[in-house]
């Protein structure tokens, strides 16, 4: 059959990582879809960069809209980033162009995610975005197939690698604030503006979709009770030692009788509990629902392989034909309210 043309905008961390899955298990992914997956087309700000991966057989667009727009690319591949700029009207130009998209941005899907979700199924399109939730953990996909049967009843977890890295580097190597940071920044994990990871913003982005989908309700960010990790000091993280906790920036949404209820808050966990036992930048989301119980999904937050493995994944459900849809489920109660109180540490 067809091979599956897709044009790639933005080659940072990401973008390089899915490159070289392309290029490395190019037999595999043909063996797995039965269609050839091939990068027409790239973009980025800076043609000189070294990225660690060949570029030299693919055409340069500077414009991503323009990448978005060409008649040699199936899918819209959006690796940039921002909630807004090239990153939204280049997805919105794919989409209106009649190609699918796959994208890894949270912060654009938690505020922008359901009018682009209803002008893809406007356009017969889908917009993927595996990778925009928990890295590497394919939880949007086990809430859109596996769970679908369920009614969710809660869904929590740990979705910021950084934050997750930072707390538990400052308290196994006694390292400051500073230095794991500037780890974290090494290793690929931060959003370009770190304030979203430490404000508990982004991590709160990618609770919203998650709600968004598990509860049928439309995206919304804004009624999410928020608190990052800013205000967590070193002293805090010993004392919650010393009585046998840890501090995680925990994520919970539940639908109760006002509605949808969700946080994003630092809180104490039994150190010797799943969650307290996450390092670096792991992640764990949890679902608990009416069949099927509790299920845990736990695995690399962030950086290069896990989150360029969740893209790709989105790819080859598209070029297998596969063509579920996230937001588009009927919504149970459009209703939301703040949480009545955060258990913050
Ligand atoms: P990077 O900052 O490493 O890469 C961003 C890329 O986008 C760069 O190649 C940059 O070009 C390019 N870019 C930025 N602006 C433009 C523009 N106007 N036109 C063309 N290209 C542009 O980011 P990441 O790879 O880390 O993240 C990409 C996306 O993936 C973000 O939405 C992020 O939230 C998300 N994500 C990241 C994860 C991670 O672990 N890093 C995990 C999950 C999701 P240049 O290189 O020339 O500067
Ligand atoms: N900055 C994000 C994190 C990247 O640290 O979790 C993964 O979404």
């Amino acid at each position: 059959s067809e091979p599956l043309r897709l044009g790639i905008a933005g080659l940072g961390t990401v973008g390089a990582g899915v490159v070289k899955i392309i290029q490395r298990n190019k037999a595999l992914l043909e063996a797995r879809t039965g269609r050839e997956i091939v990068i027409s087309a790239v973009s980025a700000r800076s043609r000189d960069k070294d990225r660690g991966v060949n570029l030299s057989r693919f055409d340069w667009e500077d414009d991503p809209v323009a990448l978005a727009k060409r008649d040699d690319v199936d899918v819209f591949v959006e690796l940039m980033g921002g909630s807004d700029g090239p990153a939204k009207a280049a997805t919105e130009a794919a989409i209106n162009a009649g190609k699918d998209v796959v994208t890894a941005n949270k912060a654009m899907l938690a505020i922008h995610g359901q009018a682009l979700a209803e002008a893809a199924e406007a356009n017969c399109r889908v917009i993927r975005f595996e990778a925009a939730v928990a890295g590497g953990i394919p939880i949007v996909k086990a809430l859109t197939e596996g769970l679908a049967a369920n009614q969710v009843t809660r869904i929590m977890g740990v979705m910021n690698g950084t934050c997750n890295y930072i707390l538990t580097r400052m308290e196994n190597a006694k390292l400051p604030y500073e230095e794991v940071f500037e780890e974290a920044n090494a290793l690929g994990y931060l959003e370009a503006d770190p304030t979203l990871d430490v404000g508990g913003i982004d991590a709160g982005h990618k609770l919203a979709l998650l709600a968004a989908i598990a509860f049928g309700t439309k995206v919304n960010f804004d009624a999410m009770e928020l608190e990052g990790i800013e205000r967590v000091s070193i002293e805090d993280i010993e004392a919650a030692a010393d009585m046998g906790y840890r501090i995680k920036l925990l994520g919970v949404a539940q639908m109760t009788g006002r509605g949808l209820e969700s946080r994003m808050s630092p809180c104490l966990v039994p150190a010797e509990s799943p969650l307290g036992q996450l390092e670096n930048a792991t992640n764990m989301v949890v679902v608990e629902g009416d069949s099927v119980g509790q299920v845990v999904l736990r695995g690399a937050g962030a950086g290069e392989g896990p989150t360029a493995s969740a893209v790709m994944g989105d790819v080859l459900d598209i070029a297998r034909g596969i063509r579920v849809s996230t937001f588009g489920q009927p919504a149970q109660s459009l209703v939301t309210a703040k949480p009545a109180k955060a258990n913050s540490a």
